[in-house]
């Protein structure tokens, strides 16, 4: 009997991606597997039924869907009352959130199942493919600079028209991993002027190669700011009040920031201040990309647009969701990338290897396995 994929509709609150395109349905029918979606899985993200069944998927409800199911793949990790009737010891490939959702991890261990926790992908060359927290960035960098873009009452590029100049919008990308590089670029496009920092010394090079202007902490001690895997570790009291100074005397000469910085396992670091924020233009804007990781910003609320001594801040709980097409397309081919490289032929699934395997595997065997998780 072949292998049996399942794709349930994500029903976390606003989301809008689905872990599954047509183009993956095809690609898992040539390895030999069959793949069912629940109807409607797609519709937030532009995909009929229509277009899963024609590349070859059934489609039923999510009882049906989740039937014998071997594996449940997921955008947001679906919640375990809907795994009913699922295989014992299926595989479930899908964002997890390991540390904030201890409790469903738990369950799940509980439960039997092999949770497979996608965000926590190793960051090594042979992995980049199945690296959705990368695909999700990049996209998100991108929406951030749109969104603010549109908030903005002013254009970005410098136009020269009958009646007089328009100047140039000042754009500042704070954080300059996937989705800041996205967000220079971005900016670039639309013709603003782009400056940015980071931690990671590493990314000097980077931002000058975009064509943005790097501003850097310079002689503090441990300003290398690389932990491992390439994030960023926690930074010194005197980087940090270097740092902050060196961003008050930028920020205040910026109309648009764009602020991504993330330390995993920990709360976003505070980069902008209420004070830095009363210094800014009236009519800038702010764009949060760390708001549902504690936020970046000062006062800045996931999915709402505040407003502080004439500056707006703006951040999305969750900002892939607002380019779900695109966004579950990428998805989808990660985890098809993941799991196909796996693929035992002769067993008909994939088998996972050390390295990764013990990256993303949570539970197992009716038990949380993972050495992150184990206090
Ligand atoms: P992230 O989402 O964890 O953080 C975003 C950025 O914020 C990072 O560049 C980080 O250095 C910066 N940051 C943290 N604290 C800061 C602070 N206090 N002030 C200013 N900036 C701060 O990082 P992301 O985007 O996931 O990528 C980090 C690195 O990993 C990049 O160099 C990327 O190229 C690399 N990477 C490697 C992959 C692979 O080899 N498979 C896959 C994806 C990323």
């Amino acid at each position: 009997m072949s292998l049996r994929i399942a794709v349930l509709k994500e029903r976390a609150p606003g989301e809008r991606r689905v872990a599954l395109s047509p183009e993956t349905v095809r690609k898992y029918l040539a390895l030999g597997a069959e793949v069912a979606v629940e109807h409607r899985a797609g519709l937030g993200a532009a995909v009929p039924d229509d277009d899963f069944a024609e590349a070859g998927a059934t489609l039923g409800d999510a009882a049906a869907t989740i039937a014998g199911a071997d594996i449940v793949l997921g955008v947001q990790a679906p919640d375990l009352s809907l795994l009913a009737g699922a295989k014992p010891g299926a595989m479930v490939a899908a964002m997890f959130d390991p540390w904030r959702e201890t409790e469903r991890v738990a369950a799940y261990g509980a439960a039997g199942f092999e949770a497979l926790a996608m965000e926590w992908m190793p960051r090594i060359t042979r992995a980049q493919s199945m690296d959705v927290l990368s695909s999700q960035a990049n996209l998100a960098g991108y929406k951030a600079v749109i969104a603010a873009a549109d908030a903005y009452g002013r254009a970005f590029p410098m136009m020269m028209t009958a009646a007089g100049t328009v100047s140039a919008a000042k754009v500042f990308v704070m954080g300059v991993g996937v989705a800041g590089l996205q967000a220079i670029a971005t900016a670039r496009r639309l013709g603003a002027q782009v400056s940015a920092t980071d931690v990671r010394s590493a990314t000097r090079e980077q931002i000058l190669s975009l064509g943005a202007k790097p501003v850097f902490v310079e002689n503090v001690a441990g300003i290398e700011g690389e932990g491992s895997g390439g994030y960023a570790s926690e930074m010194s009291e005197e980087y940090q009040k270097a740092q902050a100074e060196l961003v008050s005397a930028h920020i205040a000469k910026q109309d648009i920031v764009i602020t991504t910085a993330l330390i995993p396992g920990k709360p976003a670091p505070r980069l902008v201040s209420d004070a830095q924020i009363a210094s800014m233009k009236p009519g800038s804007v702010i764009f949060d990309l760390a708001v549902a990781q504690g936020g970046n910003v000062e006062g800045a609320v996931s999915d709402e647009v505040i407003e502080r001594h004439g500056v707006k801040i703006i951040g999305y709980a969750n900002t892939a969701t607002h380019l779900a097409a695109d966004a579950s397309a990428l998805y989808a081919r990660n985890l098809y990338n993941f799991l196909a490289a796996f693929w035992d032929k002769d067993q008909g699934r994939p088998v996972l290897d050390e390295e990764i395997g013990n990256a993303v595997r949570l539970t197992q065997g009716g038990a949380v396995v993972h050495e992150r998780l184990r206090g």
